[in-house]
């Protein structure tokens, strides 16, 4: 009987430390693409999705910048005017493409047989992206595109080596060079570690400061938090009721109790 316990205590001990492995073999490959690039870390962004003027801010720039080439094919434009607080007239003059309906999914405007031949890859769907990169991929692979002459595009990316996806925002950043890729990983960021874009140096000014590119950023990524998953919004406003109904179900519960148990004792 004991020697059972025993076998079934290592057991589970083996298991156990197997999940451990498992963990910090998945979260290996998390930091793999930021840690292969030179050893830094991903930048990190606080992502507010209920902030609305943040994502009507997000929602224009990802319009302008990114449904080019990429859809998000599970959003449709009348949803966004519901849940950005958007009267359907402003959405229809400032984000509906010519010839597209409100009851329409974000499509991309190229077919992916030209980008096939364009860039060499799909760009593929953004809908969920923010849950399948993260955050704080989204955003630093935002600041960290520069120029490469050896890529097809023009580009390379710090983040995502070798992407063929072109740096699309580069007016509005303007173009940085990495200054010297070598020493600048162990020279400390605003973070206290190595920021990934510390070795990039704006060599052409773009129509933005950098503080107001990260601004551009953060929300273009808000927009995309708010894409993943946009029930997100209704369920944090559904939240608060469903515990206020849970505490008031409970003292009803209590009331009843009392009451049945009033004529046993
Ligand atoms: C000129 C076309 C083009 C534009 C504009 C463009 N992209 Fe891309 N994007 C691509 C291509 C092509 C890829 C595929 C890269 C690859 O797999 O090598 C890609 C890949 C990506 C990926 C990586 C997807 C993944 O998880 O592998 C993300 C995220 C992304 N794009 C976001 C954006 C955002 C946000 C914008 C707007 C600011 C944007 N893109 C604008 C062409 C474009």
């Amino acid at each position: 009987m004991n020697k059972q316990h025993h076998s079934n205590d290592l057991r589970r001990a083996t298991a156990n430390r197997l999940l451990g492995l498992l963990l910090l073999a998945g979260l290996g490959l998390g930091s793999g693409a930021a840690l292969a690039a030179g050893g830094s870390d991903l930048l990190s962004v606080d992502i507010n999705v209920k902030d609305k003027a943040a994502l009507q801010r997000g929602v224009r720039t990802f319009n302008d910048y990114c449904l080019g080439c990429h859809g998000a094919d599970y959003m449709r434009y009348k949803r966004i005017a519901s849940d950005l607080g958007y009267a359907e007239d402003q959405v229809e003059t400032r984000l509906l493409p010519p010839g597209r309906e409100m009851a329409d999914a974000l499509k991309s405007a190229i077919t992916p047989e030209d980008a096939q031949e364009l860039f060499g890859a799909v760009p593929p769907n953004l809908s969920l992206s923010a849950r399948s990169r993260g955050a704080d991929w989204l955003y630093t692979y935002m600041l960290a595109f520069y120029p490469d002459d050896t890529t097809a595009s023009g580009w390379n990316n710090l983040v995502f080596p070798n992407a063929a996806m072109p740096h699309a925002m580069w007016e509005l950043q303007g173009i940085q060079e990495q200054a010297d890729a070598h020493d600048s990983a162990d020279d400390g960021g605003d973070h206290g570690h190595a920021d990934i874009t510390d070795s990039f140096e704006l060599v052409e000014a773009g129509l933005q400061s950098p503080e107001e590119y990260r601004q551009t950023v953060k929300d273009l990524v808000t927009f995309m938090v708010y894409l993943s998953e946009p029930a997100q919004l209704k369920r944090a406003a559904i939240g608060p009721w469903a515990i206020l109904f849970l505490v008031l179900f409970s003292v009803l519960a209590w009331v009843l109790k009392k009451e049945y148990w009033r004529d046993v004792h």
